[in-house]
């Protein structure tokens, strides 16, 4: 289940120089990689496994998804079991208690590691690009093996090998790149979906967030090079695929031929095989009319879109340099309602943003019930060192404790009063797995991004089936699956 080109270990003669391309590269230390892992294959008397631990947001799990390739194709045996003989954590480090659980969590593994001294443990991720966490592992996590961050993430094959060559911990973080490595293999958590960077990195310098210091200035991907992609991964069973940038709105600006997203969108369309198409996330300042139209004529673009809102103050707003004001994001949120009616609106909000009074909050509120979000994720604002909104005076404790609680309440109001909007009709549902909780459920997605959970078993799994939408549980559905034709 990888979308690499074929290679065959045995071809690539690892006495012979490096290779130059980075592509080959990184194929020339899987080799070395994988003899390595068969030597420690034969050690243990059995083959080695790997665990890897994703924190964080869509990119970090595409981001793993490239690990995990990697390690099979050296010879691992994939686990989701932290006490294997290979642990990767891969961070988040957008709030703060995103860092801790990290911290946490290897607290735990270093346990674990006194029981099996040839474990190794690797960090990688947005927290590692930050110079304070990785003093912190130097000092005081010393029996982690390999730190690297999100910029040579395609050098995991030769940092894996690094880690076999030496005792001591391997380091290596770049400060930003310019450099879209083509061709890594990646292995898919689900065979029928799966995510595909479009573009890396931010610009935009929102003043709360540390993803652009992390992440990298904004580079994308060539049109050719995801469209090879989709269409292979369509050829190995993927129907649905997510785009993954953190303005997809912004797409393909800095590309020698300038293409807009909803240009891109146009061509993802034309694949034959492919079912459904998804994006993530949309910024309401570069959203287009263009975008609009192209959503309103598709047969595959999912009718679901993530438009953050942050704050409905457009003092905050303009305090957050998120470049839209309260009433432009209004606007803009009910002309998408109205050209495209079955669509749904997610969002994210922060509540106890520096200078946030209780009347900002109202004003959140007040988007909030005229938008009525289908789902809407809140968080504590959470400050970023060197963000500059990190220097701002705060929120009090008890002030961003009543408006979080306020914001939420309406935001489960609404989104339960919107959710139910759909009751009693059929709808197509992708189904991904068979629900957690009762085995003679699958829990199927639907075009809009709820959920539904109904009899059936797991032969349906990967396919689209029409689905009853019977009952309205808050955020998901129970249903039946209805005959075709
Ligand atoms: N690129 C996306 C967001 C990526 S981060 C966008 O611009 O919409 C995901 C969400 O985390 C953000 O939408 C924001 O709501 C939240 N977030 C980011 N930084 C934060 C911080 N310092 N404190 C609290 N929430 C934060
Ligand atoms: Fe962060 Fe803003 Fe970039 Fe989103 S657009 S990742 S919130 S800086
Ligand atoms: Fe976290 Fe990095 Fe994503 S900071 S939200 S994992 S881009």
């Amino acid at each position: 289940m990888n979308n690499s080109k074929d290679i065959i270990f045995e071809d690539i003669n690892i006495d012979e120089p490096i290779p130059i391309n980075e592509t080959d590269r990184q194929y020339y230390f899987m080799a070395k990689a994988a003899a390595y892992v068969r030597n420690l294959c034969n050690e243990l008397g059995r083959r080695p496994t790997c665990c890897v631990t994703t924190f964080g947001c869509q990119m970090n799990a595409r981001d793993s998804e490239k690990l995990v390739g990697i390690l099979e194709k050296v010879g691992y045996e994939i686990t989701e079991d932290e006490t294997s003989d290979f642990v990767i954590f891969n961070t988040c480090t957008v709030r703060d208690n995103a860092n801790q659980k990290v911290y946490g969590r290897l607290g735990v593994l270093n346990g674990y590691k006194r029981k099996n001294p040839r474990m190794k443990i690797a960090l990688c991720g947005c927290m590692m690009q930050e110079a304070s966490a990785v003093k912190k592992i130097k000092e005081s996590y010393r029996f982690v093996d390999l730190v690297f961050g999100t910029h040579n993430i395609f050098k995991f094959a030769e940092l894996l090998t690094a880690t076999f060559e030496n005792q001591s911990m391997v380091i290596d973080i770049w400060k930003d790149t310019d450099k879209i490595v083509e061709d890594l293999p990646a292995e898919r958590k689900y065979p029928f979906k799966s995510g595909i960077n479009i573009m890396f990195g931010c610009n935009n310098y929102c003043s709360y967030c540390i993803v652009p210091y992390v992440r990298g200035r904004e580079r994308s991907r060539e049109v050719s090079d995801i469209l090879r992609e989709i269409r292979q991964l369509v050829k190995e069973g993927v129907v649905e695929i997510m785009l993954l940038g953190q303005n997809v709105n912004s797409y393909g600006r800095n590309l020698t031929n300038p293409i807009s997203f909803a240009g891109l969108l146009n061509e993802i369309e034309q694949i034959e095989g492919l079912r459904r198409i998804r994006f993530m996330t949309s910024h309401p300042k570069d959203l287009s009319d263009e975008l609009i139209e192209t959503m309103k004529n598709s047969t595959k673009i999912c009718r679901h879109l993530h438009l953050p809102l942050q704050s409905g103050s457009t003092r905050i707003l303009n305090d957050m340099r998120r470049r839209y004001t309260k009433e432009k994001y209004i606007d803009l949120a009910l002309k998408i309602r109205r050209e495209i009616p079955d669509i749904t609106l997610t969002t994210d909000i922060i509540v106890g943003f520096p200078g946030e009074t209780p009347q900002d909050v109202q004003e959140t509120i007040d988007v909030i019930r005229q938008i009525q979000y289908d789902n809407a994720f809140t968080f504590i604002y959470s400050p970023r060192t060197g963000t500059p909104a990190a220097d701002m005076p705060p929120v009090s404790e008890s002030a961003v404790k009543e408006g979080f609680d306020q914001v939420l309440k309406v935001v489960q109001e609404t989104a339960r009063e919107q959710v139910k909007r759909f009751q009693g009709m059929v709808m197509e549902a992708l189904v991904e797995e068979v629900n957690d909780h009762d085995n003679h459920l699958v829990t199927g997605r639907l075009s809009n991004n709820t959920l539904v959970h109904f009899p059936a078993d797991a032969s349906l799994i990967g396919q689209i089936v029409p689905v009853k939408l019977e009952e309205c549980h808050g955020f998901y559905y129970t249903g039946t699956v209805q005959p075709v034709g």
